[in-house]
C-alpha cells in the first residue's frame, strides 16, 4: 500500500508548478488514495475512555484555523479538524480537540497527554522516536515567502542565505530545518506561531520565511502582499500524517483505516474543498487561548 500511496503523491507533487505572486491559482495539493480499509474491531484505548483526544495548532489555513461563523462567532475549522471528526466517528469515539501551538503539539503527543497529533504534520524521521505516525493524508509542498516590496531581493534560495536577512520559521516545524539549510547565514527567527510569522512578514519585520505552500497560498489570498517567492526542496518527509500515541498499536490501525476509507470514498476532498472556501472567508489570526 505504500508504494501505491508513493507513487500518488509523486504525481501530486510533480504537478505542482511555480507560484508566482500576486497571482491566485487554484491549490493544487493534492489527497491520496488508499485500499479498502480492513475493518475488524479491536480494543483501542484513549486517554480518556470514550474520547479521542487531538491535539492541534490552528495557526494553518486550510489544515486548521478559526473561522468566524455565521452569529460571528469563531470557530475551529480546516480539513484536519475534519479528519480528526472522521475518525472520532470511525473510531466510535467523541472527539475532544486540545488548540496549543506547533511546539506543544509535538508535546502532548510526545507525553501521551492526548491520542493524537493533527496538525499538517510532516512525518519526519527525526519525530519517529516520540510518537508514531499514520499513512499520509494530504502532500503539500514547501515555500519561502515574502512581502510584495521585497520579492525581487529572492530570485534563487542562494538569495536568502544572507547575514543581513532575518527569516522566519515557526517554533519546533520542519520549516527550521529549511531555514538552517537554505539560509544558515541569516538571523533564523522562530516564533510560536504560523499567522505571527506572516503578520511580521507582512510588517516588514522579517524579509521573508518558510512556510508550507499550501498555508502559504491561503494566506496570500487574505493577504495579497504576501508573495510566494520561490518553491523550497525538501528531503525529509512530504506530506501530513497524523502523529499517534507511540506505541499505541490498535489506534494507528484504526487511524489507518479511517484515513483510507476517507481517501477512498471522497470524503477527504470534500474536507479540502470546504476547507479552502471557509479559509477564503474571514479568519481569525492565532490561538483563541479560551476557546478550549
Ligand atoms: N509540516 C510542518 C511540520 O510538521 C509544519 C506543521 C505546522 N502545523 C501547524 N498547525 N502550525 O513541522
Amino acid at each position: 500500500m505504500r508504494k501505491k500511496i508513493m507513487a500518488a503523491i509523486m504525481i501530486a507533487t510533480m504537478t505542482i508548478g511555480i507560484v508566482a505572486c500576486g497571482s491566485s491559482k487554484d491549490n493544487n495539493a493534492q489527497s491520496t488514495t488508499g485500499e479498502t480499509a480492513q475493518t475488524e474491531t479491536e480494543q483501542i484505548t484513549t486517554v480518556t475512555p470514550g474520547k479521542l483526544t487531538v491535539a492541534t495548532s490552528p495557526d494553518f489555513a486550510p489544515y486548521e484555523f478559526y473561522s468566524v461563523n455565521e452569529d460571528g462567532t469563531p470557530e475551529l475549522a480546516g480539513f484536519d479538524i475534519a479528519l480528526a471528526g472522521y475518525i472520532a466517528d470511525y473510531l466510535g469515539l467523541e472527539l475532544e480537540i486540545v488548540p496549543v501551538d506547533f511546539d506543544g503539539v509535538l508535546m502532548e503527543v510526545q507525553t501521551k497527554s492526548v491520542d493524537i497529533g493533527i496538525s499538517g504534520l510532516s512525518p519526519d524521521p527525526k519525530r519517529e522516536a516520540i510518537m508514531d505516525f499514520s499513512e499520509l493524508y494530504y502532500v503539500g509542498g514547501q515555500s519561502f515567502v515574502t512581502s510584495k516590496a521585497n520579492k525581487d531581493k529572492f530570485k534563487s534560495l542562494d538569495d536568502t542565505n544572507n547575514s543581513n536577512l532575518e527569516i522566519g520559521a515557526q517554533t519546533g516545524s520542519i520549516q527550521v530545518d529549511l531555514a538552517n539549510t537554505y539560509s544558515s547565514s541569516a538571523d533564523i527567527i522562530q516564533l510560536t506561531k504560523v499567522t505571527d510569522i506572516v503578520a511580521e512578514v507582512l510588517a516588514g519585520k522579517l524579509d521573508g520565511a518558510y512556510i508550507e505552500t499550501p498555508v502559504a497560498e491561503s494566506y496570500a489570498k487574505n493577504y495579497p502582499d504576501l508573495c510566494i517567492a520561490l518553491e523550497v526542496p525538501y528531503e525529509g518527509a512530504e506530506g501530513s500524517a497524523v502523529g499517534v500515541s507511540k506505541g499505541n498499536d490498535a489506534l494507528l490501525k484504526g487511524v489507518n483505516e479511517a484515513i483510507t476509507q476517507a481517501l477512498k470514498d471522497g470524503t477527504m476532498d470534500e474536507f479540502i474543498a470546504t476547507a479552502n472556501e471557509k479559509a477564503s472567508g474571514e479568519i481569525i489570526e492565532g490561538l483563541l487561548d479560551d476557546n478550549k
